[in-house]
């Protein structure tokens, strides 16, 4: 039987996780809601004492290719690192992984995206990103980049280099290669550049405020209703408020997969997106799909770092809340 194989484009990057006494997060107490910024101690001047340091890698494409590679298919990651140790890094995971790394562009002059994760006691956290090389595509390093051997490309987010995107997209459309976008920040500020790129676009999948970045609507479900108006397939996440999925044949709203302690929340959109292609490359419906992709985002959201709680191949589901009508 055919293999499916899958690229996953975008950003890698090494992580640092550190957590703490001084990086809690605070309850308000008028609302009893949980506080935007940490302690009051968090000072500019200040000395903040952690108590755990992790390591991990990150970038949504590298923790998409995992979930591929675990799940038993074929499983490349194609993006830029620099020529340092977070590279050696990334790079040595991701081959313990059983990930294809041959096609990894190495920037001459910048650093491996480097990103320092304060991990606040409720599982929020706030990013202290350096980019590097993942913010520096150019259409060049992808001209020459042939895809035909994979079955679907993953893009997730590109820094906004929409003519590096424009290339790849081309190039995929042209060996019949179906694309599965999780578009970045930065893409969805280019509107008309993200909307002619939708056409080559089979399977769209964004989070609420994404979605009300590029279509009109309210609820999950209307967002989703008119991203079909640009690709053939859209998903709609939104955190713990559950996820709305159609293909134009039927609409398929699903809940909480299971109601958990979330430790760490870095990785969630990636386990999901990938999750969900993983299934449906194979042929499983939307709501396999969407089941499999709730449950490994679940799992990852109990882990520190993107990759821990990712999902291997024949682990047992379970049922959840989800229904399905006709579109
Ligand atoms: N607190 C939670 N408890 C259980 N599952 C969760 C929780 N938060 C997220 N998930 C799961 O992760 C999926 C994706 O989360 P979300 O909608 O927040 O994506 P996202 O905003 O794209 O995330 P990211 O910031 O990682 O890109 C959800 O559909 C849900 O299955
Ligand atoms: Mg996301």
């Amino acid at each position: 039987m055919h293999m499916v194989t899958i690229c996953a484009l975008g950003a890698a990057s090494q992580d640092v996780f550190l957590s703490g006494q001084g990086i809690r997060a605070e309850l308000d107490p008028r609302t009893n809601e949980y506080m935007e910024e940490f302690t009051e101690d968090f000072k500019l001047g200040a000395k903040i004492n952690v108590d755990t340091v992790a390591f991990a890698t990150g970038g949504g494409a590298t923790n998409a290719a995992v979930t591929f590679a675990r799940q038993g298919l074929g499983s490349s990651f194609i993006g830029k690192v620099g020529n340092d140790f977070a590279a050696q890094a990334v790079l040595q995971e991701l081959d313990k992984e059983h990930v294809d790394t041959s096609l990894v562009i190495h920037d001459q002059q910048l650093g491996t995206q480097y990103s320092t994760v304060l991990l606040a006691d409720n599982g929020e956290r706030t990013i202290l990103v350096y980019r590097g090389a993942a913010h520096s595509h150019a259409a060049t390093d992808y001209e020459s980049i042939d895809f035909s051997n994979f079955d679907w490309l993953y893009v997730s987010s590109f820094a906004g280099a929409m003519e590096a995107l424009e290339v790849i997209f081309a190039k995929a459309a042209e060996a019949e290669v179906k694309i599965a976008f999780n578009p970045g920040g930065a893409e969805l500020k280019e509107a008309d550049k993200l909307r002619s790129l939708l056409e080559h676009v089979e399977l769209l999948i964004m989070n609420k405020e994404e979605a009300a970045q590029i279509v009109e609507g309210q609820s999950s479900e209307e967002l989703v209703r008119h991203m079909l108006h640009l690709v053939p397939t859209a998903i709609v996440s939104d955190g713990p408020n559950g996820v709305v999925a159609t293909d134009g044949k039927t609409v398929v709203s699903a809940g909480m997969y299971e109601d958990v302690p979330v430790l760490d929340r870095t990785g969630a959109g990636d386990a999901f997106g990938s999750g969900f292609l993983s299934y449906y490359s194979q042929g499983k419906s939307l709501k396999e799909s969407l089941i499999f992709a709730s449950a490994n985002s679940t799992s990852v959201v109990q882990k520190i770092g993107a990759k821990d709680g990712i999902l291997h191949k024949g682990v047992t589901l379970h049922d959840m809340p989800i229904e399905e009508k006709d579109f």
